[in-house]
């Protein structure tokens, strides 16, 4: 032993973080701004999803992953927008995929840290029940928690093909077996971590933290997720996020 740290008389509370990577440019939305700062509702969307993870009174840190070139000017952007009291943040620069940039959330993390939600800033709209649900449910013991949603479309695998080429079809998964998933996906610290360290970023990188972790051979579960946690993607997908925020306002003010 080379440390002799005092013996706590009891263990230190552990907390519940959220990590948003926001450093994505956003392609499929067309040009401009990185995505995460486009404005919903006079907003950036960015903004809407720190609160939307500060919204849940057991997450008490948020680290915001920033465009790499960003970070200064997100930092400014959360300073001039009214968190709750309770809610700490720090702003990270991201990384060139996504799950480079959770990764290096995951790393600004304090010890005391033990459940960590990993929340997209392009799913700016999800409801506190939602965020609630997954962190209980991780709380409750389980390593790896996804909010998720029946399918609407049945989805078939294809051999991908050229543009232009029609693709063959392989196979036609049964349709109500089928979830498509959301974030705030919830952790277990260690386990996100673990899986972090093992899987290699490979081409674009992971899509999915909770798809590291099954390749991790930990167990992942499912808990309903809410048709308001689209992910903003492409250009009507803005459309739609406005409409929520207008009946938002609407409901709120009557
Ligand atoms: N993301 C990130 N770092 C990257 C790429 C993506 O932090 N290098 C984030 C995005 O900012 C977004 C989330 O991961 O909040 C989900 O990614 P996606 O919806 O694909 O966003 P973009 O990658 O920005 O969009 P596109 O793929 O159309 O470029
Ligand atoms: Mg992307």
């Amino acid at each position: 032993m080379s440390s002799m740290s005092p013996t706590p008389a009891e263990p230190s509370p552990s907390r519940t973080a959220a990590v948003i990577p926001a450093a994505g440019r956003g392609v499929r939305l067309g040009p401009g701004t990185p995505k995460a700062l486009r404005a919903l509702g006079g907003t950036p969307m960015l903004i809407h999803a720190v609160r939307a993870m500060a919204a849940s009174r057991a997450v008490t840190l948020v680290v915001l992953v920033a465009p790499p070139d960003g970070a200064a000017e997100v930092k400014n952007l959360i300073d001039g927008h009214a968190l709750p009291e309770r809610t700490d943040y720090v702003v990270v620069p991201g990384g060139a995929t996504r799950q480079e940039s959770v990764r290096l959330g995951l790393d600004a993390l304090p010890d005391d840290v033990s459940v960590v939600l990993v929340h997209d800033a392009a799913r700016p709209l999800v409801p506190v029940d939602t965020v609630d649900a997954v962190i209980e449910a991780v709380r409750d013991g389980a390593p790896a928690v996804v909010p998720a949603l029946p399918l609407a479309d049945t989805v078939k695998e294809v051999e991908p093909a050229e543009p232009g080429v029609p693709e063959p079809v392989l196979s036609t998964p049964v349709r109500v077996r089928l979830r498509a998933v959301q974030t705030p996906q919830g952790f277990d610290r260690d386990t996100l971590v673990r899986a972090h360290e093992s899987v290699a970023v490979d081409g674009e990188g992971a899509t999915d933290d909770a798809g590291m972790v099954e390749r991790l051979g930990a167990p992942v579960v499912v808990v309903p997720g809410h048709e308001e946690a689209f992910k903003v993607t492409r250009p009507l997908d803005l459309v739609l996020a406005e409409a929520v925020l207008a009946r938002r306002r609407a409901n709120d003010g009557f």
